[in-house]
């Protein structure tokens, strides 16, 4: 047999006695197996290693299922009575990090199973009346991603907090708007941090979204038929706090859409992070230096002691790729699947967890990161200006005073760029006269219109930078966070 050198593996699980191990596997499952699995079979099949996450929900579940069998007299009262008061020491002994891990008992199911069949004996082993582990394991993922989810939502309430009340203290201050990276037009700081709130907004009402859809109950399915006992899967999904069961057991026991959607959604927000993240980098240049990143988000170099790096939007920005990673991951995993349940769905957790760990990090870091953020105004304030960013407000004043068909608006504002840019001035350095030999119709009224300032403040229409739109949108977003 291969044998593996699992040594330095500090993660690796303590082995108990191979006599132990069967013995404890015969009476889970091994009615009709004659020698218990091979070391490497045993560590191919476990998923205690990560699964243990789940111990809460799991005893939840259980919990649940138990009082609804007593309810509907399938097991004693005072069986569920030994069962609930078990249970409680079975989570008990695990966080008080007693439970022996065991990878022989394979997974989080057959740990508590067994450590409770241990302490309370018969009633124990009548737990598992109509469940499998099938519609447990569905059961116990539903709710590990309920909390997380809440708990991320929690999460994208501080980051979009942040960001509001950033966007208000910088509602006036300007800074170059940019298209393919070349300055555009004008805007205010207030309204490009006012575009992550909105689609941090969005991302969180995906995950809200995704909540909803995943918050019915699986319990009762049992392996995948259902089952013939009297079970009212109304109560248990009631008291899980679900809204519903599951309306088919095949699909209870084998959808894990729930999981993809949960990762979809998270590495689209994911990809929004990343974005704002790889702003933070190039605005913190020496180039650009529109803002200053605070001590507690950037590191020094060891040889280069000029040097104060954006590490933690560096790494926002790629750990993107680990997120989209588990995503891809699990599809792959369930792609042509047939139902129902099968082994492969054990590859179900890791990415999710994982995922949620990495983008809880993201958010959390890019939440620090905001509120800490010291834009350097004169700075943005100046950049704002170069690149002839105030050239549209030029063409819609000969569209709005002269009436000129917009086009040729373009044509005569193209004209005076390309005389600015070969004096190497801006545009409102051009004199009168200088305007006034391209299109004789321009008026003094027009230097208006050409300070970055009088561009901003003009955009008013509904969505666009001016300052009152910030603070109406700040308003706005206030209210929506109960801020
Ligand atoms: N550990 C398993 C999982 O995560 C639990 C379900 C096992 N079901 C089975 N029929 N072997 O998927």
């Amino acid at each position: 047999m291969r044998s593996r050198n699992t040594k330095n593996n500090p993660d690796k699980i303590n082995d108990q006695s191979d006599d132990k191990n069967s013995a404890i596997q015969q009476s889970m499952w091994g009615g009709r197996f004659g020698a218990g699995p091979s070391a490497i079979m045993q560590e191919i099949n476990e998923s205690i290693s990560f699964d243990k996450r789940m111990y809460a929900e799991d005893i939840a579940g259980s919990k649940a299922h138990a009082k609804m069998l007593g309810q509907q007299g399938i097991i004693t009262k005072a069986d569920v009575a030994a069962i609930h008061k078990g249970l409680d020491q079975v989570k008990a002994e695990i966080e008080a990090g007693q439970m022996l891990w065991d990878p022989a008992l394979e997974d989080i199911h057959m740990h508590i199973e067994s450590r409770l069949r241990e302490l309370i004996g018969d009633a124990g082993a009548r737990l598992h009346t109509g469940r499998s582990r099938n519609d447990q394991v569905a059961t116990d993922f539903r709710l590990w991603s309920r909390t997380a989810l809440d708990g991320l939502d929690t999460l994208l309430q501080d980051l979009l907090t942040a960001l509001v009340n950033q966007a208000e203290k910088h509602a006036d201050t300007v800074m170059p708007g940019f298209t393919h990276l070349q300055t555009a037009q004008p805007v205010t700081l207030g309204h490009h941090l006012m575009a992550y709130y909105e689609m941090f907004s969005r991302d969180r009402s995906r995950l809200c979204d995704c909540r909803n859809r995943l918050n019915e109950s699986p319990l009762g399915a049992a392996a995948l038929a259902g089952t013939s006992f009297p079970l009212d899967r109304d109560m248990t999904a009631t008291s899980l706090g679900f809204k519903k069961p599951m309306a088919n057991s095949l699909d209870a026991v084998s959808a894990r859409d729930f999981a993809l959607e949960l990762l979809s959604s998270l590495a689209i927000s994911a990809t929004h992070l990343s974005r704002l993240a790889d702003e933070i980098v190039l605005w913190a240049t020496a180039q650009f230096r529109f803002i200053t990143l605070s001590d507690a988000f950037s590191t020094g170099s060891s040889i280069m002691p000029q040097k104060r790096n954006p590490d933690a939007a560096e790494l926002i920005r790629a750990k993107v790729g680990r997120i989209q990673g588990a995503l891809i991951g699990l599809m792959t995993v369930m792609k042509g699947l047939p139902l129902a349940y099968s082994k492969d769905m054990q590859e179900d957790k890791e990415p999710v967890f994982k995922a949620v760990d990495d983008y809880e990090l993201c958010v959390s870091a890019m939440t620090g990161m905001i509120n800490d953020l010291k834009p350097n105004t004169a700075v943005m304030a100046a950049a704002a200006g170069y690149g002839f960013s105030t050239a549209t407000d030029l063409a819609d004043w000969l569209v709005r005073v002269l009436a000129m068909p917009f086009r040729d608006a373009h044509h005569v504002t193209g004209t005076l760029v390309k005389i600015a840019e070969d004096k190497g001035c801006g545009l409102s350095d051009l004199s009168l006269a200088e305007m006034q030999a391209i299109e004789t119709r321009i008026t003094d009224d027009i230097f208006n219109v050409l300070s970055v300032e009088a561009s901003v403040a003009s955009r008013t229409a509904f969505g666009g930078t001016a300052p009152d739109n910030v603070r109406t949108a700040v308003k706005a977003a206030k209210q929506e966070l109960n801020l």
